[in-house]
C-alpha cells in the first residue's frame, strides 16, 4: 500500500541536481506521504475515475459546520478594529495575549495551572513539532499504537528512530492499544523512554483513559523519569465522568507532563488555527533546568504569536455565550458519532469509540485496512481513514470521523446500510 512513495523516491533519486546539499536522511525513512494528503490523493483519483460520484468525507477529522455567531463576530470585530488607529496592533506576545492565557487557565485548569504556564499557538500539530525540536535529536520515544501519526512522523524526522522494518520504526516503543487490552497499554511490558506521547481521548480509537488508568500512566512516567506529552485535543468530547479532561487532575502530573490542546475540534477552528500548550513551571530536566524556560525560548525564537484576530475568537469561545455555542457544536458532532456508531453496531460490526470522541473505530478483522478503505470508497463513495495509517496495531480497522453535516452523515448511513447491511 506504500508503493507510490517508493516510486517517487526512486524517481527523485535519479534526478539531476545543481545542489550539492545532502538530503536529511531521516526524510527517506518516512512512509509514503503524510496520511491525510495520501488519502486526499486517493479521493481525487476516485473522483477523476467517477466524475459524477457524490463523495462524502468521513476521513480527516475536519470540522464542517459554520463558526458560531458570537465567536465569528468577535473575530470580525477584531479584524475591523485593525483598520483603525485605536484598534491596530502589531506583534503581540509570542506566548499569547494575557487575557486569553488567563481565560484558558481558569476555564480548563482551575486551581491546577497558572496563566503563565499556558502558551497560545497556531495549533497542537505545530506545537508537537516544536516540542520535538526542543527535546532534541537524542531522545527515545514511546507512542500509543494506533495514534495520531504526527508523534511518530516527527520523531522520524528528528532522527530519533531507525528505519521502517515493514511493521513499524525501529527505536519507537509502540504502546499497543487494542480491544484486547481495552485500549490501554500494558505498562508492565512497556520499555522506558525519555518521552511518552499519549492522546486521550485517543485519535483514532476514540478510547478515553479513566482516572485509574491515568494514575498508572503518571506513576509509570514518574518512576521512569519520563516526560509525558499528553494530547487532550478531544477532551471536551468526553462523556464518561470517570475520564479526566486534563492530565493535571492527576496528582504528580505537573512534574512530568506537558499538555497540548486546541480549539480546532471544539469551535470549528481547523482553518482558523488556534491551540495551546501547558508547560508547568515544576517541570525540570535531569540537570535541574526549567522546561518552561526552554519552551518560552522556543516560542519566542520560532513563533511570533498567534494571529491577533484569531486570539479574539479564542477569547470569545471562553465567554459564557461562546462557551454555550462551543458546547452546542461539540454536541452536534457527538450526535453524529452516536448515529455512526449505532449504524455499524446494528450491522453487526465490532465498533469502538464514538462516545467520548468524534471518531468511530470499526473492526474488519483479517482485512488490510487500505483494502477496506478502497472498498468503501469504491462501493459507497465514502472516504474513511485506514486504521493502519495510525500505526501497526490499527491494521484491520477503519476510522469514521463524525465531522460532517447531518445530511451527509445520514446519507453515509444509508449507503453503508445498502452495501454492508445485508451481510
Ligand atoms: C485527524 O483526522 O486525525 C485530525 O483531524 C488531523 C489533525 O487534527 O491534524
Amino acid at each position: 500500500q506504500r508503493l507510490p512513495s517508493v516510486a517517487v523516491r526512486c524517481a527523485a533519486a535519479t534526478e539531476q541536481s545543481v545542489l550539492k546539499v545532502s538530503r536529511n536522511e531521516n526524510f527517506g525513512k518516512l512512509q509514503a506521504g503524510y496520511l491525510f494528503p495520501e488519502i486526499a490523493r486517493r479521493r481525487r483519483a476516485h473522483q477523476e475515475a467517477h466524475p459524477d460520484a457524490q463523495i462524502i468525507s468521513l476521513g480527516i477529522g475536519d470540522t464542517t459546520e459554520p463558526l458560531p455567531q458570537y465567536i465569528a463576530d468577535a473575530m470580525a470585530k477584531a479584524a475591523a478594529g485593525l483598520g483603525t488607529r485605536e484598534g491596530y496592533s502589531g506583534y503581540g506576545a509570542e506566548q499569547g495575549q494575557g487575557a486569553l492565557r488567563e481565560a484558558l487557565a481558569s476555564t480548563f485548569y482551575p486551581g491546577m495551572v497558572a496563566a503563565d504556564e499556558v502558551f497560545v499557538s497556531d495549533g497542537s500539530k505545530c506545537d508537537i513539532s516544536r516540542l520535538q525540536v526542543m527535546f532534541g535529536a537524542d531522545k527515545s520515544i514511546a507512542a500509543q499504537d494506533p495514534s495520531y501519526p504526527v508523534y511518530v512522523d516527527t520523531t522520524v524526522m528528528m532522527g530519533n528512530t531507525g528505519t521502517h522494518n515493514g511493521t513499524g520504526f525501529d527505536g519507537i516503543e509502540y504502546m499497543v492499544c487494542t480491544p484486547e487490552n481495552n485500549f490501554f497499554p500494558d505498562l508492565a511490558k512497556t520499555k522506558r523512554t525519555d518521552i511518552i506521547f499519549f492522546c486521550s481521548p485517543n485519535n483514532p480509537t476514540g478510547a478515553a483513559a479513566t482516572r485509574g488508568q491515568l494514575k498508572q500512566l503518571v506513576k509509570f512516567a514518574r518512576d521512569n523519569g519520563s516526560l509525558l506529552v499528553y494530547d487532550a485535543a478531544y477532551a471536551l468530547y468526553i462523556s464518561n465522568p470517570d475520564c479526566p479532561k486534563t492530565i493535571y487532575e492527576i496528582e504528580g502530573a505537573d512534574e512530568i507532563a506537558i499538555e497540548t490542546c486546541s480549539f480546532s475540534k471544539y469551535a470549528g477552528f481547523t482553518g482558523v488555527r488556534l491551540g495551546w500548550t501547558v508547560v508547568p513551571k515544576k517541570l525540570r530536566y535531569a540537570d535541574g533546568s526549567s522546561v518552561h524556560a526552554d519552551w518560552n525560548r522556543m516560542m519566542t525564537t520560532c513563533f511570533n504569536g498567534a494571529s491577533n484576530i484569531v486570539q479574539a475568537g479564542g477569547l470569545a469561545c471562553l465567554q459564557p455565550e461562546g462557551l454555550k455555542e462551543m458546547y452546542g457544536l461539540i454536541n452536534f458532532y457527538k450526535e453524529n458519532a452516536t448515529i455512526l456508531k449505532n449504524t455499524f453496531q446494528e450491522m453487526g460490526f465490532s465498533v469502538y469509540g464514538g462516545e467520548d470522541a468524534p471518531y468511530v473505530w470499526v473492526g474488519f478483522p483479517g482485512k488490510p485496512s487500505w483494502d477496506v478503505f478502497a472498498e468503501i470508497l469504491e462501493k459507497c463513495n465514502i472516504v474513511t481513514t485506514p486504521g493502519s495509517g495510525f500505526g501497526p496495531a490499527g491494521e484491520g480497522f477503519v476510522r469514521a470521523s463524525a465531522f460532517g453535516s447531518r445530511d451527509n452523515i445520514m446519507e453515509a448511513v444509508r449507503r453503508f446500510k445498502e452495501v454492508y447491511g445485508k451481510q
